[in-house]
Parts: structure tokens; C-alpha cells; sequence
């Protein structure tokens, strides 16, 4: 790997990691200083609650598997995806993983593999690094390092050696998306992508500049420089309406997952702060993820009609901005009360939800709760302390702090 001669990631460019099987996500841990920011999965097996400790250490993770469908981050997101002491059969089903981390990595991204020590003394190991060997330089991932059982590759720039690799019957070319939808419980796929926006490849900048960067992503989707900017002035403001309204002491929040994020503005406000965000951004809106992960942030999709892959009692603060109304409008299936049931597991106890949204909307949630003793919501207001709803610069707000 390229780094200058302190070794540290940065000087290789890696500013977002993908840490696959991250058991506690201690490598999530050790990069968090050094401002590269991971996203850290491991499914619910025999390693028991690890994205529970994980989470209790203050480290941003989810439950996930690499498995049978694509996982839920965009295409061209990380520049780094890591694997340690990792039971993943990569070499099995014709490389279809090793595919999906293709996805996921941006062009001179880097996939560090490293086997478990048990491997050494396996008499299947050299046949399982041979089939590595052929499929990775099939797909011309280029091996820069290697050492005992970890090996470093890293993705190509452009596609010209997939294309001839391709026409050589090296490997499958997947068939150009008209319109690609997110990678939201898509069934996973045995070829690779080219990279259409190969001819604009935007170098991103490192954070901190990244964080504020006008990406390509944007303009895809007619987000103009102008809006952008209204964008993150709106959400510094607002977030210190909000520290007023929750009054809180902000070194006890470090878990913070912004459930409808837009274009990440809400996280970057809180940028400073020693928390880190999980933006979601909901299966059913505007696909804004790959914007939001060019600013050097880390998220998800969702649809919230189900539950979030995460323990419960897992966030210091949740935040929804024009959720409800947004499922209320849009989606079939699921209502307010389904909502807040699943932010009423994930939140921790004494802990803050803030919701930012049209002031009818927030008054039908309140006024579920007051009024209608037979509803979901009203039952549990026994749990909640705090309930308030107030005008929040130019919406309206509603905070809720869960009880013990
Ligand atoms: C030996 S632990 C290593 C944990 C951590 N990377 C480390 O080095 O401390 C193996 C990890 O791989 C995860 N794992 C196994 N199969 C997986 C899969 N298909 N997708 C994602 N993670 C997987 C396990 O849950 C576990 O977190």
C-alpha cells in the first residue's frame, strides 16, 4: 500500500473503510483517531452480541451478512475495505463476494485480506488462495502486498482491462443499469460493474474539506451548488436550536443516527463534536446515500415499514427531519405509531429523539399521544419524560426523552 513512511492510511488516500465480519470493531477503534471513518458489519453467529459491544463502545457498526443479497451501502463508496482474521468463503460461488466488495470500493480502492491463523496449518489453504489468486486478477484487482497470510489488492482505475478480461471470457460484465436503484434487499449479482462515471472520476478531497465538498453525486441527482449551500447553513443553524431545546450535555451523546438524512447536513453540523452519525436514507427517497458518502460520512438504506438491523437501546439521539409526514404521504404499509415503536427500541433509556417536521404532522403524533388512550403510542407514554413540542427555527420540533 502507498503510504508515506509513518504507515499512516491517510497518506494512501483512505478517508472511509469498510470493515467486513468487524467483531467489536476495535480496527474502527484504532483508525477513528486518524479521522478515517468505518463502517463496521458482522452478522448475529456464534461471536455472539458484537455490534452490541461494539455500539457500547461507542463505535458506529450494524448487523449485517455477506451472504445472498447486496449489502445496503452504494456503489463507489469506500476506499478501503478490510477483512481480519475473516471466515468469509470469497473464493466459493465464482467470487460472487468478492464482487460485491467491487461494488463498494472506489476506483484505486484497496481490499485487505487477511485469513485466520488457523489457516496456516490447513492442507485446503493453497488450493482456496490459488482460486483468490485467479478470480481477483481476473477482475484486475492488482496484488501490491503480501505477508504470511494477508494479502493487499487494489481495484483498478478504469475499465479497460475488465473490458478486455470481459471479451477474453475472463469474467461477466453486468448488463448497464438504465436507472440503478439502491442497493436495498437486491439479490446479490455474479458479474461486475463498469464504472459508468468512470470519464467524470471526481478525487475527492480528504476531511475535513470533504465534508463540504459539491460532489458529482449531488449533481446527479439536480441538487445545485445553491441548494447545497442553503442546505448546510439551514442545518447549522437548526442544530443549535436543537442543543437548546434538548439541553443536554453533548459528551454524554456519542450514538446518533439521523433516520432520514437527505444530504447528510444534520451529521456534518455535528461534525465537531465527538459523536459519530449513522444517516439513513429511506429505500422509498430521493436516492441521496452516494452523496452523503462523498462528504466522507457513513450510512445506510432503510425502509422504516421494518426494523433497523441493530440491538435495542443502541443510540444517545435520534433525529427524524419530515419522516413522518414523508411515510405518511408515500408510503403504504406503515404509520407514525409504527415509527416511533422502532425509535422507542432503538433509543436508550433518558436518552433524546428530536423530530423536525410540518406542524400538523407533529401535532396528529402528540396528539395521539394526549388524546387517544387506545393507541400503541399513548400506552407508552408512561415511558416517555420529556415531551415537548416547540417552534424550532422555521418547522417544528418535537422532543421525547425515553425513560429508565
Ligand atoms: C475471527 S472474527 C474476526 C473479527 C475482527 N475482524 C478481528 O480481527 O478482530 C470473524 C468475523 O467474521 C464475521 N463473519 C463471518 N462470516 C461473515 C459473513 N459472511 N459476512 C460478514 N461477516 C462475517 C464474524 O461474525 C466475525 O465478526
Amino acid at each position: 500500500m502507498t503510504t508515506n513512511e509513518t504507515g499512516d492510511l491517510r497518506t494512501a488516500g483512505v478517508v472511509q473503510v469498510l470493515d467486513v465480519g468487524c467483531g467489536v470493531a476495535s480496527f474502527s477503534a484504532y483508525l477513528l483517531p486518524l479521522d478515517i471513518h468505518t463502517m463496521s458489519f458482522a452478522p448475529k453467529d456464534g461471536h455472539e452480541n458484537q455490534i452490541q459491544f461494539a455500539l457500547e463502545r461507542g463505535i458506529g457498526a450494524m448487523i449485517a451478512v455477506l451472504a445472498t443479497k447486496q449489502l445496503p451501502f452504494p456503489s463507489n463508496s469506500f476506499e478501503m475495505a478490510h477483512c481480519s482474521r475473516c471466515r468469509v468463503d470469497w473464493h466459493e460461488d465464482d467470487g460472487i463476494l468478492l464482487k460485491e466488495v467491487d461494488r463498494l470500493l472506489r476506483p484505486n480502492g484497496y481490499f485487505v485480506y487477511s485469513a485466520p491463523p488457523a489457516y496456516r496449518k490447513d492442507k485446503d489453504f493453497p488450493t482456496i488462495w490459488k482460486k483468490l489468486s485467479n478470480l481477483t486478477s481476473a477482475m484486475c484487482w492488482k496484488l501490491i502486498a503480501q505477508q504470511v497470510q494477508t494479502a493487499i489488492w487494489v481495484k483498478p482505475e478504469d475499465d479497460l482491462c475488465r473490458q478486455q478480461n470481459a471479451e477474453r471470457k475472463l469474467l461477466t460484465l453486468c448488463e448497464p443499469e438504465e436507472d440503478p436503484v439502491p442497493s436495498w434487499r437486491s439479490p446479490l449479482r455474479n458479474c461486475l460493474r463498469l464504472n459508468p462515471d468512470q470519464p467524470y472520476f471526481q478525487k475527492l478531497p480528504p476531511r475535513p474539506e470533504r465534508l463540504s465538498v459539491y460532489s458529482r453525486s449531488l449533481e446527479k441527482i439536480g441538487v445545485t451548488p445553491e441548494k447545497f449551500d442553503k442546505h448546510n447553513r439551514f442545518w447549522r443553524e437548526q442544530v443549535s436550536e436543537y442543543w437548546k431545546l434538548i439541553g443536554v450535555n453533548l459528551t454524554e451523546i456519542r450514538n446518533v443516527m439521523d433516520m432520514n438524512a437527505y444530504y447528510g447536513g444534520f451529521s456534518v453540523a455535528l461534525s465537531a463534536l465527538p459523536m459519530w452519525v449513522m444517516n439513513i436514507v429511506p429505500a422509498t427517497m430521493s436516492n441521496t446515500l452516494s452523496a452523503i458518502y462523498d462528504r466522507g460520512l457513513i450510512g445506510a438504506y432503510h425502509d422504516w415499514c421494518v426494523p433497523f438491523s441493530t440491538y435495542p437501546r443502541s443510540y444517545d439521539l435520534l433525529h427524524t427531519f419530515h419522516l413522518f409526514s414523508h411515510y405518511k404521504d408515500h408510503v403504504e404499509g406503515c404509520g407514525i405509531e409504527d415509527i416511533m415503536l422502532e425509535m422507542d427500541r432503538m433509543i436508550r433509556p433518558q436518552k433524546d429523539a428530536v423530530s423536525l417536521d410540518h406542524s400538523n404532522t407533529l401535532v396528529k403524533s402528540t396528539s395521539l399521544n394526549v388524546l387517544d388512550n387506545r393507541t400503541w403510542i399513548n400506552s407508552k407514554m408512561q415511558c416517555i419524560r420529556k415531551f415537548h413540542i416547540t417552534s424550532c427555527g422555521r418547522s417544528f420540533a418535537i422532543t421525547v426523552t425515553k425513560e429508565s
